[in-house]
């Protein structure tokens, strides 16, 4: 029909900041689309650009604005709405789109408020199922259309927990969230669901009146639902471009206090006071992140405490960081991971990697920050600590995944695997790693600091590559070519393993873990009474952490030790959830039956992957619980998180 697509208004993009520092050598390249083919050289892919994790042709169109509207089902498990895409055309002669989905059902498509043609293809194993929208007109570069999908969410969506009232703190309402990182964004909203595409959104969600709806986006208002009286509408807005993966939605009966100028702390009532205290920081934390980095450009930066099965610490979620309650450890002593979500406001969440290959982009540069933040709200000192434990997990997980996994390359190559299955420590602390070897061989934390400013003005609103990066940084350390030409490039990125060069971290705050670890591992029986509780006394909590992480590094202790410990150091009773988890690994390293129990009970009550998974694991391998473990996860699974559940079963060889 050749109708010509409607030009909708849009809110435009801030235009890149073209301050660039001291850079004297910046080379443009990243405009446009360089169409390149799947060939490969000496085994290695050459297309790093398409995102393998997606059905979508992002070379082919583009998502400018997504307009959502809702209605949440509590009793069917569902949402029902649309969603409007405005898409633009990146080629001349364009017929159809393909977007990802994930278990939606497909009630009507339309293409510029016309009924198009569509239909589903095959399901993929962790892609989902590709949706193709056929036009009846041909769309030419640089022309827009919406289109907008009638749809309804499966209650199985991997995005989404559905919680039964019984299942919050309240006990009276139910509870929704979302968590759309890395791919599951197309089991809540038919989209390009790749980081390489960027929109804005708009959204409006109907829901039971006594509830409150959040979203990734700044509040806009709130509105009668004029179908239905016992209900209301929230809206929101989000102006900044974002990638689907930073879509996220809570509907909870919620309370929130004011934390900061620009910041409130969300959550159930129960929890909101607790929680006001533990984050008191947070504004601290942004301004000392602005004046690293930059403007923070997303208005507000508002904390949600979400239910325990939250699978993760923290997650990015533009305007509204969400948080596992387990962060409420009382001593404000797990605060990094708010120093951490902060931080993603601009590596990540402004620079983006553009496929979940080039993860470390996102989380490297995000620890690196986070530890700039520590440093400058304390000290150095401390930066150091945490870049040596954060060396120990790396080794850690390597022991996990073996040193020959490719998995543990820095960049992995993941067409034939899902990235829920390729998450580990791996792209956070070998990423971490080379941007501190960078910055000790290029002059320092200072001078390595105006290098990542220019990285974000640089790249900021748009998805990159690690070659993308690459190039950043030779631009702007121009002069020192020969320092970064001695760098084994593909080591670092493209082989398995511990990285090529070994760091030395000043361990004057761990060198009291790392005596108190050997007192421990060397003691004969007959020294066993030289312990009290009294060795812990000087230790802060980040240092219990420490110590009892370098014992799950050693052998397993003989087991009349972890009951001396357990005596003198009465870590049973202990609250903190990182010191909880790693006592309960120790205690079932050595084959403590007590601990059964108790870690049965830390995996039912919060399902934090980062702890529920190990500890499954470790249950597993214990002989003597196993059968006891497979009936608990069996029992749990209805009302665990579907992210986790999968997850934890693939752990048990349940599948
Ligand atoms: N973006 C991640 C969480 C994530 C990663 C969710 C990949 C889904 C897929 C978040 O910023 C994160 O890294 N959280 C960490 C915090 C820690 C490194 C301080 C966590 O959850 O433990
Ligand atoms: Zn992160």
């Amino acid at each position: 029909m050749g109708m010509p697509a409607r030009r909708e208004a849009q809110p435009t993009p801030r235009a890149t900041p073209s301050h660039f520092g001291r850079s004297r050598c910046l080379m443009g390249s990243r405009e446009g689309f360089s169409i390149q083919t799947d060939a490969s050289v000496g085994g290695r892919r050459m297309d790093e650009q398409r995102d393998g994790s997606s059905c979508t042709e992002a070379r082919d169109y583009t998502t400018r604005h997504l307009a959502l509207t809702l209605r949440v089902d509590f009793q069917a498990r569902r949402l029902q709405g649309r969603a409007a895409l405005t898409i633009e055309a990146l080629r001349d002669g364009l017929t159809s789109l393909t977007l990802d989905t994930r278990d939606l059902k497909i009630i009507k498509a339309t293409s510029n408020g016309l009924e198009a043609e569509f239909s589903l293809g095959d399901e993929h194993s962790f892609k989902g199922t590709p949706l193709t929208i056929s036009f009846p007109f041909e769309m030419l570069r640089g022309q827009q259309a919406v289109v907008e999908i009638s749809y309804e969410t499966s209650p199985e969506a991997s995005a989404l927990q559905w919680l039964t009232a019984e299942q919050t703190a309240g006990r009276k309402h139910p509870y929704l969230f979302s968590q759309c990182q890395a791919i599951h964004c197309r089991s809540m909203v038919p989209c390009q669901d790749t980081p390489s595409v960027k929109s804005t959104y708009n959204a409006r969600v109907s829901v039971p009146k006594e509830l409150v709806v959040l979203m990734s986006a700044n509040r806009d208002g709130e509105l009668p639902d004029n179908h239905d009286e016992s209900r209301k509408i929230y809206c929101f807005r989000q102006t900044v471009p974002i990638p689907s993966y930073l879509i996220a939605l809570v509907v909870g009966c919620l309370e929130s206090r004011v934390i900061g100028p620009r910041s409130r702390v969300w959550s159930e009532k129960e929890m909101v006071d607790a929680a006001a205290r533990e984050f008191e920081e947070t504004e601290t934390m942004l301004k000392t992140a602005e004046n690293l980095i930059g403007a923070y450009v997303w208005g507000q930066y508002d904390l949600l405490v979400l239910p325990p099965s939250f699978p993760y610490g923290g997650m990015e979620n533009p305007c509204l960081t969400f948080v596992t309650p387990t962060l409420l450890a009382g001593d404000k002593s797990l605060s990094n991971v708010i120093a951490h979500e902060i931080s993603h406001s601009w590596t990540g969440n402004l620079v983006t990697n553009k496929t979940w290959e080039h993860f470390w982009l996102n989380e490297g540069h995000t620890v690196y920050l986070e530890r700039m933040i520590g440093r400058c709200m304390f000290d150095e000192e401390l930066r150091q600590f945490e870049a040596n434990s954060g060396w120990k997990s790396l080794l850690e997980a390597m022991e996990t995944l073996g040193p020959t996994n490719p998995l543990t390359n820095l960049v992995p190559e993941l067409s034939d695997t899902d990235p829920d299955d390729a998450f580990s420590s791996v792209p956070y602390e070998k990423g971490f790693a080379l941007l501190y070897h960078l910055e000790q061989l290029l002059g320092g934390p200072e001078i390595f600091m105006g290098f990542l400013k220019v990285y974000i003005q640089t790249y900021a609103y748009s998805s990159i590559t690690t070659e993308e990066w690459k190039k950043c940084l030779y631009s702007y350390f121009c002069n020192e070519t020969e320092v970064l030409d001695q760098i084994d490039w593909n080591a670092w990125f493209h082989s398995p393993g511990i990285p090529p060069f070994t760091p030395h971290y000043n361990t004057s705050l761990t060198d009291g873990c790392i005596s108190l670890r050997k007192k421990w591992t060397t003691a004969s029986d007959s020294e066993l009474s030289c312990f009290s509780e009294e060795d812990l006394k000087n230790m802060s909590s980040q240092q219990k952490i420490e110590f009892l992480a370098l014992l799950l590094l050693e052998p397993p202790l003989r087991l009349n030790k972890v009951e001396k410990m357990q005596e003198v150091y009465n870590f049973n009773g202990i609250k903190n959830a990182e010191i909880k988890f790693r006592w309960l690994r120790l205690c079932l390293r050595s084959r403590w039956e007590k601990a059964i129990p108790l870690a049965l009970q830390m995996v039912t009550v919060q399902g934090r992957m980062k702890f529920t998974r190990p500890l499954y694991r470790d249950l597993y391998n214990f002989e003597k619980a196993r059968q006891q473990t497979i009936d608990t996860f069996m029992k749990n699974k209805p009302s665990m998180h579907p992210i986790t559940a999968a997850l934890v079963a693939k752990d048990l060889h349940l599948v």
